[in-house]
């Protein structure tokens, strides 16, 4: 059914390790292009597996057309159950994608916050406007339906700087859907991260505004050094903190520090009721304008960030938990 590059231990590095997921890098010396590719062999059984075996088909037909406007993940080159594995059955999901060279957001962040003069605010801005492209071009409908990527954060945003522009790409695809296609095994993303629709599985969730919400607390963390909430985040909340503290919150409050401008967009992405968040292409729009009205000159001091960052929780909304 797959056949995964045997994993040569020289050619081999691990680069995250969950209860959930291994990660490797892996330069090949048996493909005939001796390309570095990322190996990813997560926990998947039932309906979940399912949903990741036609996402990652889907995702690879659409990569594979020419006709096709690009998609800004990792280049999916192989996936599927091992030999061995007894489908459906608790079973390891392989994937393989190209190693997409350049810094996760989180890498770039924690540059910065070890810059002592600070970063140019123009510069951190037009990083993050190549995010929000990227995010529109996920959110793109043209020819096909929007992939909501559920789990946008540092860690999971790769960004290049071919040709002085920066580009951004997406990886982990363990939460992302096509919209319209069935969420019910689909687990939400990271806590402080994922919108207050999405841990709840409020009626109409899926939807893009859902990334936008995960869009801005990145931002807030890329700019401040920490998330848009009024206390450190603590790996032993859970869901039921979450919610309880977004039923209790009118509306999250981005850092004081931060110019009026860049705050009142914040609040707009950060709003709780999804409906209120700016589309797509008007954050686009927006935070490009704030690359543009900010000048060289203006400096921001992101923090290191207060705590690590957290994984991806194990636990699925109403679906088979995944480990
Ligand atoms: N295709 C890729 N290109 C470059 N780096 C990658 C790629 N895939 C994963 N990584 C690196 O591996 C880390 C973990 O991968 P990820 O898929 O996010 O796993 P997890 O589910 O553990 O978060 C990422 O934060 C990134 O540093
Ligand atoms: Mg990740």
């Amino acid at each position: 059914m797959l056949s995964v590059p045997t994993l040569v231990p020289a050619a081999t590095e691990l680069v995250a390790k969950s209860q959930r997921a291994h990660v490797y890098k892996y330069c090949s010396t048996t493909e005939p292009s001796k390309d570095t590719y990322c190996i990813k062999i997560l926990q998947a059984e039932g309906a979940f597996l399912r949903h990741q075996l036609h996402l990652l088909e889907r995702i690879a037909r659409l990569q594979a057309s020419s006709e096709a406007a690009p998609l800004p993940l990792a280049r999916v080159a192989r996936f599927g159950v091992p030999q061995g594995s007894q489908y459906p059955k608790p079973s390891q999901l392989h994937l393989v994608t190209r190693w997409i060279e350049g810094e996760t957001l989180a890498q770039v962040a924690s540059r910065w916050a070890r810059t002592p003069q600070g970063v140019p605010l123009q510069e951190a801005l037009t990083m993050l406007a190549a995010v929000a492209d990227a995010l529109a071009a996920l959110a793109s409908d043209s020819g096909r339906q929007p992939l909501i990527h559920q789990d946008i954060k540092l860690s999971n945003i790769v960004v290049t700087n071919n040709d002085t522009r920066p580009r951004a790409q997406f990886i982990d695809l363990d939460t992302a859907f096509f919209l319209g296609d069935p969420v019910e095994a689909i687990p939400f993303g990271s806590f402080g991260y994922a919108a207050p629709e999405c841990l709840e599985r409020r009626e109409g969730w899926p939807s893009p505004a859902a990334d936008v919400f995960s869009f801005g607390a990145t931002v807030h963390e890329v700019l401040t050094g920490s998330l848009p909430h009024p206390f450190v985040s603590n790996p032993r909340n859970g869901r039921q903190f979450w919610l309880t503290y977004y039923r209790r919150t009118d509306a999250l409050s981005p850092s004081e520090n931060l110019p009026a401008d860049v705050r009142e967009l914040l609040d707009a992405c950060l709003s709780l009721d999804p409906q209120m968040r700016p589309s797509v292409s008007e954050l686009v729009a927006r935070i490009r304008q704030l690359a543009e009205r900010h000048n060289a000159t203006e400096h921001i001091r992101p923090t290191s960030p207060k705590s690590a960052p957290l994984p991806t929780p194990l636990e699925p909304p109403c679906a088979p938990t995944l480990a």
